[in-house]
């Protein structure tokens, strides 16, 4: 098998939205520029990440005429824990029992927002594998974002992304240069199991997630030269697409990447920026975290190769927010909605990052495929501009709510929902009810 990769996407993320910032006080700015966000989706009580899996599911098997028989492998990533030994993936596989197919393996695999990336490295494994039987493998992502109110409250967010996998696929994995670093660390994790909200050092956990960057990309970049023979720099990549807990950290990061470049004297820093950048090449790793001016020289000098390289991936993670495992996945869908038409040829470098902590960096080559499976078409089914403008925003008020209701509802049994669908496209699927053995019945707008 050649080229195994993704051959076909859709995302789904719920019709409701907050504009940020106009209702905690917040300074101006401080959303929209401090974090970079300026919007974010959430679930209302009709919505959960199961019924946003089956319309993501749904709706990619209908979009790609893909027979659910012609699965033999579904994993899924979540860090959304509404159950803590039934997995998401086998209330999933009611579209697939619905055709007579039940040859399905895997199941849920989860780590912070780790866990998408994980469960797409398990299906492209099992298709490069001799347990591979010819069907393809299908990935879900699907989380709900939520914080307890305070300053992490403004960088939720909610989605749900399917990947179809198999060989000769538009999208390929580059797997000799992947770079991993993993290693235990409190800085975001959800030791609470009466609560949906994590517990988190906001800090901390930039922190580490620049850390865990730097030693991905060393990783990387060692990888590559060790096969190519050549030093890796940014020129060496048409896109960088990072996990996107707000917009503000992806700025960060790539100029982080800038200077590891500078660093190891690569000629993509031209001579005024390296000037520039002289009076912190002495830093020691720690120092270099803790420095807020060389984090405001970095992402200066690096800006204009940031506006080339990383903007066309920010769309749909600032309209959204953070969908953990779906976050980085979603960053890629907003290249290929930007850029479709001219990414044949194309690397494109992946960061994912879970807390905990679990980070990967790996890339794509992008080519052309055989239709339903093209670049261009995957573009059309994503339809990024029409789901976005059919989007209602909800006031902070009504947001807050909702919340509140989901606190009391979180671990809650023998309730109806509102069944209230008049915001949700046909075809979506909706919670209907939990009855008195907590089980969750859904429906199908
Ligand atoms: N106008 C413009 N910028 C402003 C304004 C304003 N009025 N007010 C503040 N800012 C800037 C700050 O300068 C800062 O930017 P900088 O870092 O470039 O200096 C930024 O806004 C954030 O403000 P802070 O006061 O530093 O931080 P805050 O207390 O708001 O917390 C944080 C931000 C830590 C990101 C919080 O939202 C959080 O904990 N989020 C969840 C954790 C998270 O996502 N971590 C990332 C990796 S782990 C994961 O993916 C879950």
């Amino acid at each position: 098998v050649k080229d195994v990769g993704i051959l076909a996407m859709d995302i789904y993320f719920p019709p409701t939205c907050e504009a940020l910032e106009a209702h905690d006080g917040a300074s101006k700015g401080k959303y929209t520029i401090g974090l970079g966000q300026d919007c974010m989706a959430f679930c209302t009580e009709v919505e959960d990440v199961i019924s946003m899996s089956l319309t993501v599911v749904t709706s990619l098997l209908e979009k790609y005429q893909i027979d659910p028989k012609q699965i033999g492998r579904l994993e899924v990533g979540s860090e959304t824990v509404i159950d803590k030994s039934k997995s998401i993936k086998t209330w999933i596989m009611q579209i697939f029992e619905e055709s007579g197919n039940t040859d399905v393996e895997g199941v849920d695999s989860t780590n912070a927002c780790y866990g998408g990336t994980a469960a797409l490295f398990n299906c492209v494994n099992w298709v490069e594998s001799s347990s591979w039987d010819g069907r393809y493998g299908l990935v879900v992502c699907t989380d709900s974002a939520v914080y307890a109110e305070g300053p992490a409250r403004p960088t939720g967010g909610a989605a749900a992304i399917a990947m179809l996998i198999g060989p000769n696929a538009p999208i390929s994995f580059e797997s000799k240069f992947r770079g991993t670093h993993m290693t235990h660390v409190y800085d975001f994790y959800k030791p609470n199991l009466a609560s949906e909200y994590p517990v988190v050092d906001g800090k901390l956990s930039q922190t580490c997630y620049l850390m865990a960057l730097d030693s991905c990309y060393k990783r990387f970049c060692s990888k590559f030269e060790k096969s190519e023979g050549k030093q890796f720099s940014i020129s060496d990549a048409d896109y960088f697409v990072f996990h996107s807990p707000y917009n503000k950290l992806v700025q960060k990061s790539f100029a982080r990447l800038y200077f590891n470049d500078y660093l190891s004297n690569s000629s993509v820093v031209e001579k005024d920026a390296r000037e520039k950048l002289e009076q912190f090449s002495n830093l020691t790793g720690d120092e270099s975290y803790q420095s807020r001016e060389l984090e405001k020289v970095s992402q200066q000098v690096s800006k204009p190769l940031y506006d080339e390289k990383v903007q066309p991936s920010t769309l749909l993670p600032k309209q959204i927010g953070n969908m953990y495992t779906a976050s980085i996945y979603a960053a890629f869908a907003s290249v290929i909605h930007n850029k479709y038409s001219t990414l044949m040829g194309q690397r494109i470098v992946m960061f994912s990052y879970g807390s905990g902590l679990s980070s990967t960096m790996f890339s794509f080559k992008l080519q052309d495929g055989q239709h339903p499976f093209n670049i261009s078409n995957i573009a059309t089914i994503l339809n990024v501009s029409e789901k976005l403008e059919k989007r209602h925003v909800i006031s902070p008020e009504n947001f807050v709510e909702t919340l509140k209701l989901m606190e009391h509802r979180y671990g809650a049994k023998d309730f109806e929902t509102s069944k209230d669908t008049s915001l949700l496209s046909p075809g979506t699927f909706y919670l209907v009810n939990v009855d008195s053995m907590y089980r969750r019945y859904y429906a199908k707008k």
